[in-house]
């Protein structure tokens, strides 16, 4: 119906997307051939069929087995020009992708491959992108420190920094010298926080990491103060619903927190994630939150708005989309 029709046809910017989490089954596969790699499932839909996750660790297994089919340089500028060209037909005008190094230097990937392929897919994509180079929580500070040392020859492709994988267990305090070196490149900050874990986190994420932007942040409704915090410093959270629902973080859409979080005057976008795994790209993530909560046409122009106006463009670029 119409609202649907506003919903796909507003332009709109995606802030939080995993680039391997767009690898779908069948480029899986496909690349799996090219490479010689073998994969423990016989068929795309036998992997497919793997995708039935019970939290976030119960994903973050499938999705660093499935990245390792990306061995070449080729192989993740195909990923990303497949995700921008989907992105694109969404009307998603700008995309701040996400990338994990970590999980391809540690099978031997050298850096420049993975972000030279990334970064030059962005150069010829049909939308405006760039890259957001996530540290892994559950590896170590120096192994952090040490991808941002080797991301330094790259610095004019690196937007930002941010946080990912294992959430609980990894406060964002681990990581505190990290983001200050990040910070003093100037490279952009965000982090995923809150979304398994704690109130605490985001708090942190905050006041040690000095992020920026939170990814997920859903949880933040559990402490009264940091929501009134987050009111006041018009703090961007990355809200993903459909990964939120196949991770448990909600038991069904209609429980989901994104009208209250609007309704409270924080400023919420709507995103993927990890669109290959969670059954959905921009515009079903905006049609499944639509379809299961009160949410109406000013609100679904109230999140394309918060995207532009959340998102690490310029000035004179934002005010030609707000
Ligand atoms: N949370 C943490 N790590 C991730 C996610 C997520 O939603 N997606 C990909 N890596
Ligand atoms: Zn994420």
């Amino acid at each position: 119906e119409q609202l649907r029709r506003t919903i796909e046809q507003m332009p709109k910017a995606e802030l939080h997307i995993h680039i391997e989490g767009s690898l779908e089954p069948e480029l899986i596969f496909a690349l799996a051939q090219r490479n010689g790699v073998s994969l423990p499932y016989p068929s795309v839909e036998a992997l497919r069929q793997a995708y039935a996750f019970t939290d976030l660790q119960s994903f973050l297994d499938i999705y660093y087995a499935g990245a390792s089919v990306l061995l070449a340089e080729q192989d993740f500028y195909d990923m990303t020009a497949a995700y921008l060209a989907r992105a694109a037909r969404d009307n998603v005008r700008h995309a701040e992708i996400f990338f994990d190094p970590q999980t391809h230097t540690a099978r031997g990937v050298p850096f420049e491959t993975v972000v030279n392929g990334i970064w030059r897919a962005c150069q010829d994509g049909p939308i405006s992108a760039s890259l957001i180079m996530c540290f892994l929580r559950h590896l170590s500070e120096d192994e952090a420190l040490a991808t941002l040392d080797e991301s330094l020859p790259h610095r004019d492709k690196i937007l930002g920094v941010g946080l990912d994988s294992s959430e609980v267990g990894h406060p964002p305090e681990k990581f505190a010298r990290v983001f200050e070196r990040a910070r003093q490149l100037g490279l952009r900050l965000v982090a995923h926080a809150g979304e398994e874990g704690p109130p605490a986190y985001i708090e942190s994420a905050l006041d040690v990491l000095n992020v920026e932007r939170i990814d997920h942040g859903v949880r933040c409704l559990e402490s009264p103060e940091l929501v009134e915090r987050l009111v006041r410093e018009q703090m961007a959270l990355t809200v993903c619903p459909l990964s939120n629902v196949k991770l448990r973080v909600f038991d069904v859409m209609g429980s989901h927190n994104l009208r209250t979080l609007l309704d409270k005057g924080l400023v919420a976008t709507v995103n993927s994630d990890d669109p290959a795994y969670f059954g959905g790209y921009m515009n079903d993530n905006f049609i499944a939150a639509f379809d299961a909560l009160p949410l109406d046409a000013t609100h679904a122009r109230q999140l394309a708005r918060n995207s532009f106006s959340a998102a690490f463009l310029g000035p004179e670029q934002k005010r030609a989309y707000l």
